[in-house]
């Protein structure tokens, strides 16, 4: 077994148009089989910085390495290379909308195993399983716009499980979806984990961070890695927490009506 990590990034920074500061200077490893969450305010990066992972976009300077190889554009030009990269990394946006664009749903999941080329009887029983797993079957035949959001988010979800990936990049992957969604989602993170994938994703929810997350990477503000630690060690570092605005520590007061806070924000 090598102990080379899966991932690598390196000194990586990231403005969007030249003049949206999005990263500095992140480094950090992700171990194979790691569930790492990155932690962090709105806009501090962490969807950027997923994309990066995913090879949607590139550093501007830094590096980023996976499976042992640098991932760069040039890189990616080549078709092997990418046919390879993309078939070991699945990506669910943030905004499913961004995502699942096909006439409908089954399509939308077929996508990718067709484009890996698998023959027609593999695709068709991956399908029909991720449905299931998703409960979105009676929804297979309806076009994206005939979807609620969350529905949208399982589609997205399910198209990226039929791939069944080594890597697993989920950017707030709970956000918008009902209780029992979200609660099997979760489980489904910690099996996948077991199963020896490598899962990164973005996260507000702090209280299920002990559960999913082997690891928390926490961005600060100004872009930059705040804090890398356990999750019960991150939780704990109350400083650590109020420096990355991801709890505050006073009580406000709106229209008379008296909120307690002190909890995490971030709930959409
Ligand atoms: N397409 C874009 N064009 C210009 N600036 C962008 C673009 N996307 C993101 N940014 C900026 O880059 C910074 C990082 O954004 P990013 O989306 O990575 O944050 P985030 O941590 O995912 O936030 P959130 O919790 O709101 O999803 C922000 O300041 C944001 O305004
Ligand atoms: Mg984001």
């Amino acid at each position: 077994m090598s102990t080379e990590p899966l991932l690598s990034v390196e000194g990586v920074s990231y403005a969007y148009l030249e003049r949206y500061r999005a990263l500095e200077d992140v480094s950090f490893e992700v171990a194979r089989g790691e569930r790492l969450a990155l932690l962090g305010a709105n806009g501090c990066g962490k969807s950027t910085l997923l994309k990066i992972l995913a090879g949607l976009i590139f550093p501007e300077c830094g590096s980023y390495a996976a499976f042992g190889e640098q991932v760069s554009e040039e890189k990616l030009e080549d078709e092997q290379f990418s046919r390879g990269f993309r078939s070991r990394v699945g990506f669910v946006f943030q905004n499913a909308d961004a995502q699942v664009f096909s006439p409908t749903a089954r399509e939308e999941i077929a996508f990718g195993p067709l484009q890996l080329g698998l023959d027609r009887d593999e695709i068709e029983a991956r399908i029909e399983d991720v449905l299931a797993m998703l409960e979105i079957e009676d929804l297979a035949e309806r076009a994206p716009y005939q979807l609620s959001a969350g529905q949208k988010k399982r589609v997205a979800i399910a198209s990226v499980l039929v791939m069944n990936p080594e890597l697993l990049l989920f950017d707030e992957p709970t956000a918008g979806l009902d209780p029992r969604a979200r609660h099997w989602l979760l489980e489904l993170m910690v099996e996948l984990g077991r199963a020896g994938k490598t899962i990164v994703f973005a996260s507000h929810d702090l209280a299920e961070l002990e559960w999913i997350a082997d690891r928390c990477l926490v961005l600060s503000e100004d872009h930059r890695r705040l804090g890398d630690g356990a999750p019960a060690e991150i939780l704990a570092n109350r400083d650590l927490l109020l420096q990355a605005n991801l709890v505050h520590g006073h009580t406000h007061r709106h229209g008379g009506l008296v909120h307690s806070h002190g909890h995490e924000r971030g709930h959409h």
